[in-house]
Formats: C-alpha cells, sequence, structure tokens
C-alpha cells in the first residue's frame, strides 16, 4: 500500500502519513471509570452532507480512507449503528495484517470488537461482519431476536423491549463488563444524533471534502439532533491532503 502523505496545519506545521498523524493517540489512557472514551469519525462535504447518493465514497479520497482505517488501529472497538453496516456493506474491521500488528504493539487485541446499534435488529447473517470467522460483535438491541447463522462470534446487550436502544447504560455495560475503555464510533448520523445529545461523545474527527452536495447530499453527521444549543468544539489538529481537511475537535 502506497502511504499517502497529509500537510500538518496544525499544531506545528509538518508533512506526515496517516500512520504518523495518528500515533500516540492513547485513546484508552482517557477512559472514565463509567463509561468509554468515544470518538466520532465522520466525512462530510463543505455544505454538510454527510452522503451523497446514500454512500461516502464520493466524498472521500485517499487519505480519508487511510486516516479512516488507521484510526481503527487505535480503539477498542468501532462502534456504527445498523443503517450503516446494511449500506456500506461492513466486513472485518482491520483487515491489514500490519495494522493488527500495530494495535497489538499498542496493547490492544488483534481486531477491535465491532459493536452494531439496532434497535429493531433488522441485519441479516450474509452482512459481510457478521460472516467473518475473525469478527466479535456486540449487537446493542432492544429486540428479543437472535440473528441465526452467524460465523462472527455475535453476543447481545438488551435494552427493554421496544425502546430506544438505552445507548448511556451500554456504554456503562460495555466499559464495566466488557473492560471496553476506547470506542471509535462511524456513525452513521442517526445514531450520532443520539449519543450527542446524551453527552456521550468526547471527540470529534471530521474529514471535509472540498466538494458542494447541494441537493444530492443527504443528511448531516448529527442528523436532527435534538440540541439545546450548539454544541462547542474547540479545534486541536487540522491536516490537509488533495484539498480534504481533517480537522480533530474535542467537545467541550
Ligand atoms: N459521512 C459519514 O461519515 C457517514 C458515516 C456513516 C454513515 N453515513 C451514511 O449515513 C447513511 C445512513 O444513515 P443512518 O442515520 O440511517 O445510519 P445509522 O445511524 O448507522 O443507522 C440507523 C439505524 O441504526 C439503529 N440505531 C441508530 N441509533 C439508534 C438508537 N439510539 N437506538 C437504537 N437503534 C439505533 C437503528 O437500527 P434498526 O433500524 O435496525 O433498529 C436505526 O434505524 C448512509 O447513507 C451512510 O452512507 C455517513
Amino acid at each position: 500500500m502506497t502511504e499517502v502523505v497529509l500537510r500538518r496545519l496544525l499544531p506545528e506545521p509538518g508533512i506526515v502519513t496517516a500512520v504518523e498523524a495518528l500515533e500516540g493517540l492513547a485513546l484508552a489512557d482517557l477512559a472514565a471509570d463509567h463509561r468509554p472514551y468515544l470518538v466520532l469519525n465522520m466525512v462530510a462535504t463543505a455544505d454538510g452532507a454527510a452522503a451523497v447518493a446514500h454512500r461516502t465514497a464520493p466524498i472521500s479520497n485517499p487519505a480519508d480512507r487511510q486516516l479512516f482505517h488507521e484510526l481503527r488501529a487505535h480503539a477498542d472497538a468501532v462502534m456504527v449503528g445498523a443503517g450503516t453496516v446494511r449500506t456500506e456493506r461492513y466486513g472485518r474491521l482491520v483487515r491489514d495484517p500490519q495494522r493488527r500488528a500495530r494495535r497489538v504493539a499498542r496493547g490492544l487485541a488483534p481486531d477491535p470488537l465491532a459493536i452494531v446499534v439496532s434497535r429493531r435488529l433488522t441485519l441479516t447473517a450474509d452482512l459481510p461482519l457478521l460472516a467473518d470467522p475473525h469478527s466479535r460483535v456486540v449487537v446493542l438491541t432492544a429486540s428479543a431476536a437472535e440473528l441465526p447463522g452467524c460465523a462472527a462470534d455475535v453476543s447481545y446487550l438488551r435494552s427493554a423491549p421496544g425502546e430506544q436502544v438505552d445507548l448511556p447504560a451500554m456504554l456503562t455495560r460495555l466499559r464495566t463488563e466488557h473492560n471496553v475503555r476506547s470506542v471509535l464510533c462511524e456513525g452513521g448520523p442517526n445514531l450520532n444524533a443520539a449519543l450527542l445529545p446524551a453527552g456521550l461523545v468526547d471527540e470529534l474527527f471530521l474529514s471535509i471534502a472540498p466538494a458542494l452536495a447541494g441537493n444530492a447530499g443527504s443528511l448531516s453527521i448529527v442528523d436532527r439532533a435534538p440540541l439545546a444549543k450548539p454544541v462547542a468544539l474547540e479545534l486541536t489538529w487540522l491536516l490537509e491532503a488533495q484539498g480534504q481537511l481533517f480537522a480533530r475537535y474535542a467537545l467541550r
């Protein structure tokens, strides 16, 4: 794989690879006792669209893809909503053996735990992630059903039937019962819209595509999140490659 090169604009200017840009993140060290440290990683156009024709590929670029995959080498778990798992056809989260080796060198399991959020459990066992024997998946759901015929190692944390998944309670259980210290959440917008008002997001990694989607775009990264007032962000990093900006924000 050819390493892309990014310009670091903040904090100190320099040239870095995706691996170098993220080295030293140590997300697990930032965890509280009652819940994991949670970072969101999202991509959007300059006018705020989180997808074009229901996919993120048109607003991504090679640097974005390398940062996206390299971030997966830094967290105990990767969390994602059922809509995104279905649309983006999620499979094994870390396929590159070198990335798995970097995880192990950082004291992490070779493969991150996959956390899938689905109230109704509308997933099929032929999804690549569920069909992958290397993957460990925890499903957060309000359904009493089980997914039949999965080759992945699948377990369930359940909320009261028919309700939205109780995300604060689930994250506490992931921390205390499964020792999940850091979570990388890859969306989608509806899941983010539940995490954000509940105060469960610590940081946002946002890739900003040099494009305007207009009415070809859909959703914002926190679609219709019920916020009483805007959440303030503090910019801690800014990288650039081929006109795409990569911002890292802390939530105040
Ligand atoms: N720009 C980006 O970085 C980015 C990232 C991810 C996705 N996307 C795009 O976003 C689109 C999908 O959007 P989406 O908002 O539908 O995705 P999503 O949030 O991944 O999926 C929504 C589904 O997830 C489950 N869910 C989410 N929050 C829940 C909660 N609090 N409690 C219980 N279940 C919950 C529900 O599943 P059930 O219906 O199974 O109950 C819900 O229908 C796709 O076009 C994808 O390409 C963009």
